[in-house]
């Protein structure tokens, strides 16, 4: 058993070789690092891009240098302990997916389990054991470029994919071996950065965070993750990688995780900077009393916390315990039995099969948020012009964090649209306004428009101070519209943009985030109606920059806005608050309407009590479709404001025309708990209004009461 082997082989080692195993180093190379891997003094390497001089991306090389490096710590080592090698593979490895926020949209949590499978499948051939995803921080900040690789914006939705995907990496055989280890980050409050901008102070108290923030994680740990990661900011005034609380109390203590924490990137030495630690020993005694277990790349815990130790200052339990989780992460997943990625048996490219699950991912990604009838072409639909920066790309549209995905994988929307309609019906421009795009607008019966971000401009450190579409797209777009032809816009995205002249001027606009390899037959899927769009929101989408905050889980004020029922949510001088499009908006070919919710009782008990709440749905149209019926819910009345509305469940329904279905959820007392004064959960006695509907601002309410 593994906790009797990790004190077998503890008792064998040196407090330096301890120490060793609570380092981790970017880009290892076996031959630069042979003797530090031979003294044991290595416990962990991460791979970022262009790692092992560039070349890794080549078939097998990645594969090759961790099998060396991990040559010299197996047999030249005294104990010869594997080190752990991890990689950033995020929304796939070589087959790449939908951007997390993207995947998030098709609320499907078997598709993202799926997604996590492949992707760690294609990784083990390059001798990764280790990825570091999924990103669970509530992203309600269209700024921050980061959210495009979360899960979006609500506890509930965040917190079944992140669990589904935990499950897709590692499996549920601890050790499997074509599974991962994953990783819950970024542990915690990094979605609330000030202003959206990346790396900044984060000021939030333990009742918000444990109410929303926390909840994605606890649904982790609760999926069996092997690995947090700790956040780059502060949670008011206490940098993560020293929130002894946070860490230690909450995550280690009260939620029971047995796992490693992982520092992020020079997060203990970043203690220096955010001025909480006089240097990178000091930094490195308040990261493992705080509950760091493993220091990426910052070189304090291997400097000093030997000596730390030695001195007095640093009791040896605390890394004994950092070093006894590391190891139990090793043998659990079979590192000491099969260290080796061996020569690559199988290639890890793209197959029909990987390629047929990124096409659903990619459909299920297609948000339609406004459509006029224009959408689906259909065959008879005459010549198409595409336009715009996207039309013949590959690379833009893989996503930000693909390491291993490769622009040459990936079918741009002209190849797909090319395949469709052969070069007689089709017209392609870059979308730049020129007397020749003109001419190909008055030639085409509709012109299809590929604009919005590249994914470099989402992602890590890529914030913006304003969400509209990138220059001169936004004109491009009108100098289209002027021309009078039918027009379509795609929004590639890595985050909620500014919509609403889009929406004025295109026929219809389908939100698509980068949706990887995909990503053109999946566009021409939707656009020609093989394929229904079927995505929702999973972030509400401003009216405007300045609109911002505009999430789900606004709490209400003491004033509350004359006849806003919703009280949506404040005013200013120029404007309500009320988003642009709502969490969970996402239309179809068809249309649905919704009878009269029913409880089984009006009534259930606060202690583990439930009742079943149905809903009937009816296809209106004539063609088939999907609906999310989404339920949400407000508490009236709590010792702490509680948010307007906040989903809790959601049922997936695939209706024929004119097919009626009934979305069934059971309402637990559970979903109302909630986080009070004290901070310990409660379940409170009293009304509860329940809101069905296809999002958060739509839909018939009822309500229940919970007894005491
Ligand atoms: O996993 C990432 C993290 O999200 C940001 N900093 C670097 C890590 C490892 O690459």
């Amino acid at each position: 058993p593994v906790p009797e082997r990790v004190e077998a082989l503890m008792a064998q080692m040196t407090l330096e070789e301890k120490v060793g195993q609570t380092h981790q180093v970017a880009n290892i190379h076996p031959d630069d690092d042979a003797e530090l891997l031979r003294q044991g003094s290595i416990g962990s390497s991460l791979f970022a891009s262009g790692a092992t001089g560039g070349n890794e991306r080549d078939e097998g090389v990645l594969a090759h240098n961790i099998d060396a490096a991990q040559r010299h710590a197996v047999e030249d080592s005294r104990l010869g302990i594997p080190v752990l090698f991890g990689r950033d593979v995020i929304h796939g490895h070589r087959t790449v997916f939908p951007i997390p926020l993207g995947l998030a949209a098709a609320w499907d949590e078997e598709l993202a389990e799926q997604a996590g499978e492949i992707a760690a499948h294609e990784a083990v051939v390059d001798g990764v054991a280790w990825t570091f995803a999924p990103m669970v921080d509530l992203s309600e900040e269209p700024r921050w470029g980061r959210v495009a690789e979360s899960l979006g914006e609500t506890p509930v939705l965040s917190g079944r994919l992140a669990a589904a995907l935990v499950r897709g990496f590692q499996g549920d055989v601890p050790g499997h071996p074509d599974r991962i280890a994953a990783c819950a980050k970024h542990f915690a409050g990094y979605g609330l950065a000030a202003g959206g901008r990346d790396y900044d102070t984060v000021s939030v108290g333990e009742n918000t965070l444990r109410n929303l923030h926390l909840r994605p994680f606890k649904a982790a740990v609760d999926a069996g993750v092997t690995t947090v990661m700790a956040a780059f900011n502060d949670v008011d005034g206490i940098p993560m990688h020293a929130h002894r609380h946070l860490l230690r109390d909450v995550l280690k203590g009260e939620w029971g995780f047995e796992g490693l924490v992982v520092a992020d990137w020079n997060g203990v030495g970043q203690l220096v900077n955010e001025g909480v630690a006089a240097d990178l020993r000091d930094a490195a005694r308040q990261a493992i009393e705080a509950g760091v277990d493993l220091d990426m790349c910052s070189g304090g815990y291997s400097a000093h916390l030997a000596d730390l130790v030695r001195d007095g200052v640093v009791a040896e339990k605390l890394v004994d315990d950092a070093v006894r989780r590391i190891l139990t992460v090793k043998f659990r997943l079979g590192l000491f039995e099969r260290p080796y990625a061996g020569e690559p048996t199988r290639s890890n490219a793209p197959t029909e099969q990987t390629r047929s699950v990124a096409r659903r991912a990619a459909h299920a990604a297609h948000v339609l948020v406004s459509n006029n009838g224009v959408l689906p072409l259909g065959p008879d639909c005459g010549t198409v012009h595409l336009s715009g920066p996207f039309a013949e790309e590959g690379e833009a549209l893989l996503g930000t964090w693909t390491l291993d995905g490769r622009g040459e994988d990936v079918v741009s929307p002209a190849a797909a649209f090319r395949e469709r309609l052969g070069n007689e019906r089709l017209l392609v421009s870059d979308g730049r306004f020129s007397d020749r795009s003109v001419q190909q607008v008055r030639n085409a019966d509709v012109t299809v428009a590929v604009v919005g971000e590249h994914s470099w401009r989402s992602g890590e450190a890529n914030s913006v101070s304003d969400i509209g579409l990138p220059a001169g797209q936004l004109d491009a777009l009108r100098q289209l519209a002027r021309l009078g032809k039918p027009l379509v816009a795609v929004v590639y995205t890595g985050r909620p943009l500014e919509l609403g002249d889009v929406m004025d001027l295109a026929d219809a606009v389908v939100v698509v985030w980068h949706p990887g390899i995909e990503a053109g037959n999946a566009l021409a899927d939707i656009v020609f109606g093989d394929v229904s769009p079927h995505g929702r929101l999973p972030m509400t989408f401003p009216l405007t920059t300045g609109h911002i905050p505009t999430s789900t889980h606004q709490r209400p004020t003491g004033r509350l806005i004359e006849r806003h029922e919703d009280t949506r949510l404040g005013r200013y001088l120029d404007d309500l608050v009320f988003p642009r499009l709502p969490f969970g908006h996402g239309l179809t070919y068809t249309t649905f309407d919704y009878g009269p919710p029913r409880l089984s009782a009006p009534q259930l008990a606060r202690s583990g009590g439930s009742v079943q709440l149905e809903v009937d749905v009816t296809n209106t149209g004539d063609r088939a479709g999907r609906e999310v019926v989404q339920l949400y819910f407000r508490d009236p009345v709590a010792e702490v404001t509680r948010p307007l509305v906040e989903l809790t469940d959601w049922a997936v329904l695939d209706l024929g025309p004119g097919d009626t279905g009934t979305a069934e959820f059971t309402v637990t007392a559970e979903q109302f708990a909630y986080f009070g004064r004290d901070n310990t959960a409660r379940v409170d006695a009293g009304e509860i209004v329940l809101q069905v509907g296809p999002d958060a601002l739509t839909g018939a309410r009822t309500t229940v009461i919970v007894t005491t």
